[in-house]
């Protein structure tokens, strides 16, 4: 989703923006802009729909020089995708120039009320009326005696912006310059993320940490309702309530994303490919044969406070909410705890009832999504302790939770999500573990589950090698123009996910259920164009499921089987068949989903999509 960046220094800021653009691609967007101020203070704007390629162009063709810029990609909210409504926008006669991520609720009101006093809209954004509003309170001199008289020499910007902010209803993280103050970047945060990096004379802005590396390695994460003023040698942090606030200087963890493929000619297949890794790195240093558990460093609980956890809530959005599922399943099954999944963007606006002794886990990818930070806060207000389980080092998530666990996954650069998911899948299978052998799981039942993880990275890379099978299946189904796909148990998670990634990338209809559930509805869209995929694996639902493949057979509905090795029965029914490594029953679903998501990813390719940035998606959905 929309991404921002800024630089105030001594190189020509148009290379780090541009740079921090690409870096932030992965979020999603549809358009993108660039201001840039000249020695004179002049501003000039660039913006382009579609890729960062083009507004590269369009500057290597009219270069914008000067040493203090900032950049935006946008995510259209409020108004098409249309170089009109990309940002940067401008306010009253160039007098502020501006880039916001976020949704101001009230921009309506605001709107009105703005343009009856002369103001003129060139955009049908919401962040306009925040150009318009801060031109108002410096021309308006909405600022207090103290800003007046203040030796800082920013104060009065710093009051205006105050007085502009305190007028909105929503949500942003904004960049801020100066017709009238040549040097200074404002930057400001509510719910919406912004980070600092400090370098040598020289200082650099943008929504998460990506676009730093390599240029600072120290950073400063702004918090809700903080106002920074950067120059090139100076960061000064304010409070909106409270005034200055010393601010806290960390080093940079992220290091220069790894943005080649690899050979891969996708995000998403090298994502694929990367998950025996991946999984093994969720693992590494978490498992304890001597006492036949896992351990964790960073959930910040003594024993006693995890001992006494009499319930969990489990919440999350999208894939990472599938994940969550099947920790469902796990957790309940290894450490008999109850446990919910929530949306998290129910969960923030409903009041269940929750009582003390409940945990309460965030589990995000990006460690942005709003809706998920939305919730966490919701339960924290409310007493509750909880948890991140993110693969974003350092993401607002993480930072917010009162401990958590990381994927250490890598960057996941593809927007359908891939080994992240695997990964969470993983660290939840782990946490049950941790209960379970907390409570009643004897310590042979934790050595079986231990050895079943440490097999899975080579049994995943064995489910790898039928890329080719799956290559076969999507030629034959790449033109159908709806999918079901079923699956019962600890596989109804991998239904929902494999029908997700379908939709993403190659824009499908395709829905999961669980595949008893078919009879009572879903049954009805089964014809001969309707391809079904199973997920049958050995254990105690086989029989059942089988029935379920036989009702689709019954109707001549195509039906592809993901199965594991020597299964023999299976194929009698099924269509065509893909067969995967047999491994314990829990992490099964680990196994099936890497079929599933080639499948999508090849029947994406077959039909043209773009496969790593699918329309209408954003990596990270920081808007509710
Ligand atoms: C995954 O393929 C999707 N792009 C999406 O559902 C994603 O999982 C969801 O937006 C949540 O993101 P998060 O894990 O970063 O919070």
């Amino acid at each position: 989703m929309c991404g921002i960046v800024g630089y105030v220094g001594h190189r020509e800021a148009s290379g780090f923006l541009l740079e921090g653009l690409r870096r932030l691609e992965y979020r999603g967007y549809d358009s993108a802009g660039v201001a840039i101020a000249d020695q004179a203070g002049h501003v000039s704007i660039c913006k382009t729909t579609g890729r960062i390629e083009r507004l590269a162009s369009a500057l290597a063709g009219s270069p914008l020089h000067g040493s203090i810029g900032i950049g935006h990609t946008r995510w259209a909210t409020h108004g098409a995708a249309t170089e009109g409504n990309a940002h940067p926008h401008v306010g009253g006669e160039h007098v502020v120039t501006i880039c916001h991520n976020g949704v101001i609720e009230n921009y309506q009101q605001l709107k009105s009320r703005l343009e009856s006093e002369g103001y003129v809209f060139q955009s049908a954004t919401d962040t306009e009326v925040i150009a318009h509003l801060v031109t108002e309170c410096l021309e308006k001199e909405c600022v207090d005696e103290e800003g007046k008289d203040s030796q800082e020499p920013y104060a009065s910007l710093v009051t205006a912006v105050k007085a502009a902010l305190s007028q909105l209803r929503g949500t942003y993280g904004l960049v801020l310059m100066f017709r009238d103050y040549p040097g200074v970047i404002l930057a400001a945060r509510l719910g919406s993320p912004l980070v600092l990096g400090i370098g040598d004379d020289e200082h650099f802005i943008a929504s998460d940490a990506s676009p730093l590396a390599g240029y600072a390695d120290k950073i400063v994460y702004l918090s809700d309702h903080q106002i920074a003023v950067v120059t090139a040698d100076s960061v000064q942090v304010t409070h909106r309530d409270h005034g200055d606030v010393r601010h806290s200087v960390e080093s940079l963890q992220v290091k220069t994303p790894a943005v080649d493929l690899g050979g891969y000619s996708h995000y998403m297949l090298k994502e694929i490919y990367e998950q025996p890794e991946s999984l093994k790195n969720a693992m590494r240093g978490r498992l304890t044969e001597d006492d036949a558990t896992a351990m964790f460093g960073g959930l910040n609980l003594t024993p006693q406070q995890l001992g006494g956890v009499k319930r969990i809530i489990l919440t999350a959005c999208g894939t990472s909410w599938h994940a969550a599922l099947l920790g469902e399943y796990l957790i309940e099954e290894f450490a008999r705890i109850p446990v919910e999944v929530e949306y998290a963007s129910e969960l923030r606006y409903r009041n269940p009832p929750v009582d003390p002794g409940t945990l309460v886990f965030a589990i995000s990818q990006s460690g942005e999504t709003a809706d998920t930070l939305g919730a966490i806060r919701e339960m924290k207000r409310k007493g509750h302790r909880t948890l991140a389980i993110c693969n974003v080092v350092g993401s607002s998530i993480a930072q917010e939770a009162d401990g958590g666990v990381y994927l250490h996954a890598g960057p996941e650069i593809g927007v359908a999500s891939t080994k992240a998911y695997t990964s969470q899948c993983m660290v939840l299978a782990l946490l049950a573990l941790y209960f379970g052998r907390m409570r009643h799981l004897s310590v042979d039942a934790g050595m079986r589950i231990i050895n079943a993880f440490h097999a899975l990275p080579s049994k995943v890379r064995a489910a790898l090698q039928t890329e080719e099978e799956c290559k076969r299946i999507a030629a034959k189904y790449c033109h159908a123009n709806n999918f079901l796909y079923l699956g019962r148990q600890y596989n109804f998670p991998t239904a929902l996910e494999g029908a997700l990634k379908l939709k993403e990338i190659s824009y499908i209809h395709a829905e999961g259920y669980p595949a008893a559930e078919m009879k009572h509805g879903p049954i009805a869209l089964v014809d001969e164009s309707t391809p079904s995929v199973f997920i049958v694996p050995q254990g105690f639902v086989y029989d059942k499921v089988m029935s379920n493949i036989e009702e689709v057979k019954a109707r001549g509905g195509p039906v592809i089987a993901v199965v594991e090795h020597g299964d023999t029965r299976v194929a009698e029914l099924a269509d065509d068949v893909i067969s995967v490594p047999s491994v314990e029953e829990f992490v099964q679903p680990i196994v099936s989903t890497i079929p599933l998501q080639l499948l999508s990813y090849h029947i994406a390719l077959m039909r043209g999509c773009d496969v790593d940035k699918p329309r209408n998606l954003a990596k990270s959905v920081t808007v509710e």
